[in-house]
């Protein structure tokens, strides 16, 4: 990964294209994320959620790029452009890393779209920023996360317990991660033998300590 931050690019699958997000997104940006569903299993996302807190995160986003700590991209529909989401990554170049977040607003639920997301934001993370490993803690209980990392490749690598504290409750995190190498390789619907090989407690066995081969 290079030091320079160029323009943060867009980038399209199937039926998404993922683009920086603009001032003009702050009204639908704070009716999606008003839904407490959406705040619920996130750290970021106030909960009641304004049209103040829309604009100063967007606000907050250019300068987090330009500094390489943050990509976030708004999810938007190919057919018609509508805001359906976000997803983002807190970039760790020292690492060759990056931590993964989304959030889909709820009208769109259950259609895939985060999943084809995180496969679009994967591909760019591995193949243009050339980054080694995403992860993402889920929030214990949020199975739908738990299915669209699944689905996009990842491995569940452990769990984080009691890492969070979130609305006065105190849960265990799952951590999931994506190496380059697996990128696209794996199959969308794994059998619990190939998860098994792929585990990373198969892996503990034989630990390697030099990954720059
Ligand atoms: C998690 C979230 C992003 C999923 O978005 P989405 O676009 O509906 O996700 P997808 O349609 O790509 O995939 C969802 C999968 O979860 C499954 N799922 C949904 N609810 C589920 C539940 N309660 N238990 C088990 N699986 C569930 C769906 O059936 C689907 O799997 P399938 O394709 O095998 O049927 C969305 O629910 C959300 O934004 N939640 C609030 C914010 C959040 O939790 N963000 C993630 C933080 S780690």
């Amino acid at each position: 990964m290079t030091d320079a931050h160029p323009e943060q690019p867009v980038l399209a699958s199937a039926r998404l294209r993922l683009r920086p997000f603009v001032p003009g997104d702050a009204p639908g940006l704070a009716r999606l994320c008003a839904d407490r569903a959406v705040a619920e299993t996130t750290l970021r996302i106030p909960h009641p959620y304004t049209l103040d807190h829309a604009e100063a995160f967007l606000a907050s986003l250019p300068e987090a790029w330009a500094a390489g700590q943050e990509a976030v991209f708004a999810q938007t529909l190919r057919d018609g452009g509508d805001l359906v989401g976000a997803i983002g990554l807190k970039l760790e170049p020292e690492h060759l890393r990056a931590e993964l977040g989304y959030w889909v607003g709820v009208p769109y639920w259950g259609r895939g779209y985060a999943t084809e997301a995180v496969r679009a934001v994967a591909g760019w993370a591995f193949l243009d920023l050339g980054l080694g490993r995403l992860y993402a803690h889920v929030m214990g209980g949020n199975a739908a996360s738990e299915r669209v990392l699944l689905k996009a490749g990842f491995s569940r690598e452990g769990l984080l317990r009691r890492h969070v504290r979130r609305w006065g409750r105190t849960v265990d995190c799952p951590l999931f991660g994506l190496l380059k190498d697996e990128f696209g390789r794996a199959a969308p619907h794994p059998t619990s033998e190939q998860r098994e090989e792929a585990s990373p407690a198969a892996r503990l066995q034989n630990p390697k300590l030099d990954y720059d081969d």
